[in-house]
């Protein structure tokens, strides 16, 4: 994390543009997004289904080329996955490896960076044990339920502890319990270690809870539709937090937008 310049932009997305050639005809997904992110900042990202949301993931992690438009991360262009950056995906189930266990699935991007054994080994208990799943280490991914698998997938991006952590849709598979955890692990990772999180949901009261910014993009082919701040104090708790007056605004502000959005009505 930079201490010298913490206003820097983490990550600035300048008129991105994707298009997917198919069979049928070209398929326009996001038609023209810019937006900075400071280094630091937690920014979660909504809107509705089919809005490009997981599109727009994949060009920030380097994973696809945009059709037009840039991605730059610390001012330099985003030209392939970026090693100071974590993804967790929405289809986790394919992102782990089956033939190793849950252990050897979070350890691996560390072993592949180099990180000492030692440190290792207390990178991969601490984040396994943050999750949840310090009873599991030896178990297979396919040993394990969808949410469980999810927190691996977790586990494995916090013990590899990025300077920019990509989420989308991570919590779509865990019960509410769990959720509530994890949204407040997230937000205590993001403040320990002072890293950049981009967090896509489409759970409107999620993305108040743990945002200090929502980005709310409009229906495909998409554009930014709101750039909203999050003025909730900086400490967050489940009950509290939620059921103050101000969420409550702000939850109705963010929801109304996304009905906006629906309908296709222009920002
Ligand atoms: N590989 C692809 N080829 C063709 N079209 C695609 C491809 N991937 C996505 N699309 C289309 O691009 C649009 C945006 O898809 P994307 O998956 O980015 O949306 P999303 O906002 O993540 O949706 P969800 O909330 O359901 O996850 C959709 O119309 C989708 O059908
Ligand atoms: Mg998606």
């Amino acid at each position: 994390m930079p201490s010298d310049d913490t206003n820097a932009a983490a990550l600035s997305v300048r008129g991105l543009r994707k298009v997917y050639p198919t069979p049928a005809g070209d398929v326009e997904a996001v038609r023209d997004l810019t937006f900075d992110v400071a280094a630091g900042q937690l920014v979660c990202i909504v809107g509705p289904s089919g809005a490009g949301k997981t599109t727009l993931l994949k060009c920030i992690a380097g994973l696809m080329p945009p059709t037009s438009g840039t991605v730059e991360l610390g001012g330099a262009p985003v030209t392939g996955p970026p090693k100071a950056m974590a993804v967790v995906f929405q289809e986790y189930g394919r992102s782990l490896f089956p033939w190793k266990s849950v252990r050897d699935n979070v350890e691996l991007p560390l072993k592949v960076n180099g990180v000492p054994k030692a440190e290792r080994q207390r990178r991969v208990d601490d984040a396994l044990a943050a999750v949840g799943l310090d009873h599991v280490p030896q178990s297979f991914p396919w040993q394990l339920s969808g949410g469980m698998q999810q927190r691996v997938a977790i586990a494995r991006a916090v013990a590899y502890q990025p300077k920019v952590l990509l989420m989308d849709e991570p919590f779509a598979a865990v019960d509410a319990q769990t959720r509530a955890d994890l949204e407040d692990l997230i937000r205590t990772i993001w403040k320990d270690l002072g890293i950049t999180v981009l967090f896509v949901t489409h759970d409107i009261d999620e993305s108040v809870y743990l945002g200090e910014r929502v980005i709310i993009l409009s229906n495909s082919p998409t554009v930014v539709q709101e750039d909203l701040t999050i003025d909730l104090p900086a400490e967050r708790d489940q009950l509290g937090t939620r059921s103050s007056a101000r969420f409550a605004e702000l939850r109705a502000h963010v929801y109304e937008q996304i009905q906006r959005a629906k309908q296709g009505s222009r920002p």
